[in-house]
């Protein structure tokens, strides 16, 4: 049943957060309506008991640094010897995929915020020569992938409140990218309101809380709430693999890190690559007591982060790409006892009105709490967890920023060189400038091939590229 101004108000005094009624009569109905909706979107019990927390002082979880070890890793498939029996474990992992056991799951539901970019993310065009979109990358992946093994492979695509009618608008709009509407499915995660330090709600305008998306961590619960967990079991899914829209280089299926999910018996298993510096801006996998975690770079102590070992290699080496895998009970467990995974606190600058007079604020320090959940957490409530090594070439390079480090023009440029690498793994002779980039635009689509092994296989009955220009190789 929907909130009434009466039940709101008594419900929101219950939890001393009345004054986002304060200009109700000055709201036409329509506006009442949205506010009463913005507000019934709220877990108010949660944020009484997180705001008494804070007030608490009990925020985030700190581990003392003595405790922070390195987690174990198993090796990338170049460097392992045949004792890791990669080769196998793929043929696992392709088989289960066949099986039709296995769902992938992309998280869309962030802001952009930093790439400046004002469209849901997957929007954003990053093909090196088509500027294929991301989702549209990713789909072609997909449909590659499912060419391959001859498998359904749904897909799950979390949004947010924010970007999910855009989100859905674009898939109608692109036919599904050629997917099939009944092998795609939305949902969408849940919000958070910002809220002042001393703990009120905060009104973005006079009908509208200033809500934002509950974090990644968010996709879980929103797995489970929407219904997806269901479908995935009754579909027969026991492996979901799990990628974040902002990375093209993300295999979003891997049969070799499937395989050694299964042969390992993870409840979680987690890709990861070598860190570019000491202080890289990404999370690193460590190991406290018998269980993985992610520590962010913030909360890694700059000591432990630069830290050698007797060979004088970085200890703390292990960096989180956010590609994962899951098993479907370890999944059920985590979101079927309730929410488990902790919220995290920060400080941001949030544009809204003064809780008590109603100016309005263009804040210019932090003013305001934002909670959110990280999917990382769900780590240690796994008793078997498995890290394997990747390689940042392959599978790692995020579009974050406008331009720099973690840009488009970063994730377009490793996206020709891998496409060089792959060619020339295959034979094929790759004229380079001299800084080592391509003389020409590659671009190989995920549809075509999803690493050098299955570009050799297609290239057997593909014309021979013509390399004296842009090299454009997709399937046909
Ligand atoms: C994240 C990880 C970091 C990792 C890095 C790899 C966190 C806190 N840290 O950093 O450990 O090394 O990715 O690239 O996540 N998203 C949602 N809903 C949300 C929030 C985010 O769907 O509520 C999605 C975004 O669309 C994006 C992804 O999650 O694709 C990452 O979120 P972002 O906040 O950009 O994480 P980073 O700080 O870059």
């Amino acid at each position: 049943m929907g909130l009434t101004f009466d039940s709101c108000s008594t419900l929101l005094a219950s939890v001393g957060q009345q004054h986002l009624l304060r200009f109700w009569n000055r709201l036409d109905s329509q506006k009442q309506t949205q506010l009463l909706r913005d507000i019934a979107q709220v877990n108010l019990p949660l944020i009484a008991q997180l705001v008494r927390e804070n007030a608490a002082g009990s925020a985030s979880q700190v581990h003392p640094p003595s405790s922070i070890e390195p987690a174990p890793t198993l090796p990338d498939l170049w460097s392992a010897g045949a004792e890791h029996d990669y080769p196998r474990a793929r043929a696992d992992g392709e088989r289960h995929i066949r099986q039709n056991k296995v769902a992938a799951m992309i998280v869309a539901g962030g802001q952009g915020t930093r790439l400046g970019f004002d469209a849901p993310k997957g929007m954003f065009p990053i093909s090196p020569i088509r500027r294929a979109t991301l989702f549209q990358w990713f789909a072609e992946a997909l449909i590659g992938a499912r060419r391959r093994f001859n498998a359904a492979i749904p897909w799950y695509v979390m949004t947010s409140p924010v970007n999910d009618q855009a989100t859905r608008r674009t898939f109608a709009e692109q036919r599904f990218f050629g997917l099939g509407e009944d092998t795609v499915r939305f949902f969408a995660q849940g919000v958070m309101p910002a809220v002042s330090t001393d703990g009120k709600i905060l009104l973005e305008s006079e009908h509208r809380l200033a809500l934002s998306p509950d974090g990644h961590g968010g996709s879980l619960t929103a797995l489970a709430r929407s219904g997806c967990l269901e479908d995935m079991k009754r579909r027969g899914i026991e492996t979901l693999s799990y990628f974040q829209v902002d990375n093209p280089l993300a295999r979003p299926v891997d049969p070799l890190l499937i395989g050694l999910h299964l042969r390992e018996r993870a409840e979680v298993s987690s890709l990861t690559i070598g860190k570019a510096d000491d202080l890289e801006r990404v999370g690193n996998f460590v190991r406290i007591g018998d269980r993985n975690h992610v520590i962010e770079y913030t909360e890694l102590p700059e000591a432990l982060a630069r830290r050698r070992d007797a060979q004088g290699r970085r200890l703390f080496d292990a960096a989180n790409l956010s590609i994962f895998v899951f098993s479907l009970p370890f999944l059920e467990r985590i979101t079927g006892a309730g929410d488990e995974l902790p919220w995290h606190r920060a400080l941001k600058k949030v544009p809204c009105l003064d809780p008590i007079t109603g100016e309005r604020l263009e804040p210019a320090a932090p003013n305001a709490i934002k909670f959110e959940r990280f999917v990382f957490d769900a780590l240690p409530l796994a008793s078997r967890s498995l890290l394997v090594r990747g390689r940042r070439e392959e599978c790692f390079s995020p579009v974050k920023n406008a331009s720099g480090t973690d840009s488009a023009e970063q994730a377009r440029r490793d996206l020709c060189l891998r496409g060089a690498r792959w060619l020339e793994t295959c034979g094929v002779r790759v004229d380079r400038s001299p800084d080592g980039a391509p003389a020409h635009p590659v671009e190989i689509s995920p549809a075509l091939a999803a690493d050098a092994e299955e570009l050799r296989e297609a290239l057997r009955t593909l014309p021979p590229p013509d390399l004296s220009g842009p090299v454009l190789l997709c399937a046909s």
